[in-house]
């Protein structure tokens, strides 16, 4: 029977950490034969899990075998060489370690005298990672809980910057209020629009400039859309650009986009929540975006890097304008700075901040510069020859290619389909299919021509062959659907 006072002998920890990395060891070497999804029955799902709360504690072993009886199989396995949905997400086994190692320390990184080499590692990752995004790596930056978090904080320090009275004392009601704007593209994340519901800009004071064909946004309807706010008294506190948009992972383009809001005064931040870390891929040829010109920048590692959940880079090159923001201190949280430390606190909302910075640095260190430029170039080629082969394939439309392994594809049959049927409502049906069959997981979206099956392909472990089982399970998903 476990103690009722204190916790598990250290020895005892060492025991069921073996345990549960033997588990897993087991889990990733079968992983291609562990379904990445299957089809749940929420009813059943919730009874099998609603237990009562024990009243005696539970030995582990015991605690292991039943998630890994009940809970494991009805999870969706987003860490699955065959998952290729939304931006999947990856983390690789360095990023792993890690975490658990983080979690031992549970070091609090909100001030610098409550975690020294956790924020004075946090600043070294955040210089690797704007030297691959290609940012000055002087800019004022954080670790934070995603690209959503990060687009709010930004535009909290943007806002703030724009409008002419003090908007940390009066709010955004007080006498002096203005109407704020942001403008961003219509192929934006939602998250510009939660930041603006957020920070009381309110939706409809987020205009949504249109896209051209290859869906990026237009820098002439953006000026004249500014153009016409001003005039009008509106206050443009913020444009965002996208570097590699959810739908198709396009590009807008921010040299001209840059230069608008240069020269009416308006702050960019640029969401490269996704495509920002490809810049020093090989087979990007040099010709990334580049996103020095953003005010502020968010880039995901999480999503690219390989680095496990969560994990992402807010930068700012205004130097100090997240601080004007988010600084408060109370008595109680003061600190002396000495040689240059700060408190991370300072730089957005969040008091409380794990220690982010550890897996970073552990997985760059791990595969260095040259390795994680390679795993990227190969998850670029992945994505080619998965364009090859529906381009090759008449059944088969591959709408708006991008240049990030990001796939979009489209079964259209050539002897079309029957009376009744749609193809967006064919391809809807394809996903499900497809993703109920355990043999990949795939999302989509709907753009200009139509509803699209996105693949998104970021896994460490997916190789060549894995793509053509991913084909011919496309292909038997779609047979069975016609
Ligand atoms: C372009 C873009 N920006 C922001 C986000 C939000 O990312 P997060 O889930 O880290 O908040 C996403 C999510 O996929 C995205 O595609």
């Amino acid at each position: 029977m476990p103690e009722t006072t204190g916790d598990w002998a250290p020895a005892d920890f060492e025991r069921h950490g073996h345990e549960l990395l033997a588990t897993l060891r087991q889990h990733f070497e079968l992983i291609r034969d562990v379904p990445v999804a299957r089809p749940y029955d929420a009813a059943e799902l919730m009874g099998r899990l609603d237990t009562a709360l024990p009243e005696q504690g539970e030995e582990f072993p015991r605690i292991l075998t039943d998630t890994w009886e009940n809970v494991v199989p009805d999870l969706v396995h987003w860490n699955h060489p065959a998952f290729h949905a939304y931006f999947s997400t990856c983390a690789s086994f360095p990023g792993m370690l890690a975490e658990t190692m983080t979690a031992a320390l549970n070091v609090n990184s909100m001030l610098w005298k409550t975690s020294p080499s956790a924020s004075a590692l946090e600043q070294v990752v955040l210089r690797w990672i704007a030297e691959l995004a290609g940012y000055p790596g002087d800019s004022d930056g954080l670790l934070v809980g995603g690209a959503s978090l990060a687009t709010l904080y930004a535009l909290g320090a943007a806002r703030d910057a724009a409008l002419d009275y003090d908007v940390r004392e009066e709010g955004m009601s007080g006498p002096h209020a203005k109407v704020a704007r942001i403008y961003t593209s219509d192929q934006a994340h939602s998250s510009v629009d939660k930041a603006a519901i957020t920070l009381g800009i309110g939706l409809r004071n987020v205009v949504k400039v249109p896209s051209d064909d290859r869906y990026g946004m237009r820098p002439d309807l953006l000026e004249s859309a500014i153009a016409r706010d001003v005039a009008a008294g509106y206050v443009p506190v913020a444009v965002v650009a996208t570097v590699g948009t959810t739908s198709v992972a396009a590009a807008d383009p921010l040299e001209p986009i840059s230069e608008i809001c240069r020269r009416l005064g308006v702050w960019l931040h640029v969401d490269a929540a996704y495509g920002g870390l490809f810049a020093f891929a090989s087979r990007m040829g040099g010709e990334a975006e580049d996103v020095s010109v953003g005010d502020s920048l968010v880039v995901n590692p999480q999503k690219t890097l390989f680095v496990p959940l969560d994990s992402t880079a807010l930068y700012c090159r205004r130097r100090g304008a997240l601080a004007n923001t988010y600084r408060l201190v109370p008595e109680y949280l003061t600190s002396v700075h000495t040689g240059g430390t700060f408190d991370f606190m300072d730089l957005s909302p969040q008091l409380g901040r794990g220690f982010r910075a550890l897996k970073l640095w552990w997985v760059l260190r791990s595969f260095g510069r040259s390795g994680l430029r390679s795993r990227l170039d190969h998850a670029m080629e992945l994505a080619d020859r998965l364009r090859e082969l529906a381009v090759g394939d008449p059944d088969w439309q591959c709408p708006a290619p991008s240049r990030y392994p990001l796939v979009c594809l489209r079964y259209a049959p050539r002897g079309g389909v029957g009376s009744g049927t749609d193809l967006d409502d064919l391809n809807a049906r394809i996903v499900k299919e497809l993703n109920d069959s355990g043999e990949a997981f795939v999302s989509h979206s709907v753009i200009r021509d139509g509803y699209v099956i996105r693949v998104s392909l970021a896994n460490i472990h997916t190789t060549a062959d894995d793509i053509e089982r991913l084909w011919a399970a496309l292909n038997h998903a779609a047979e069975k659907c016609r």
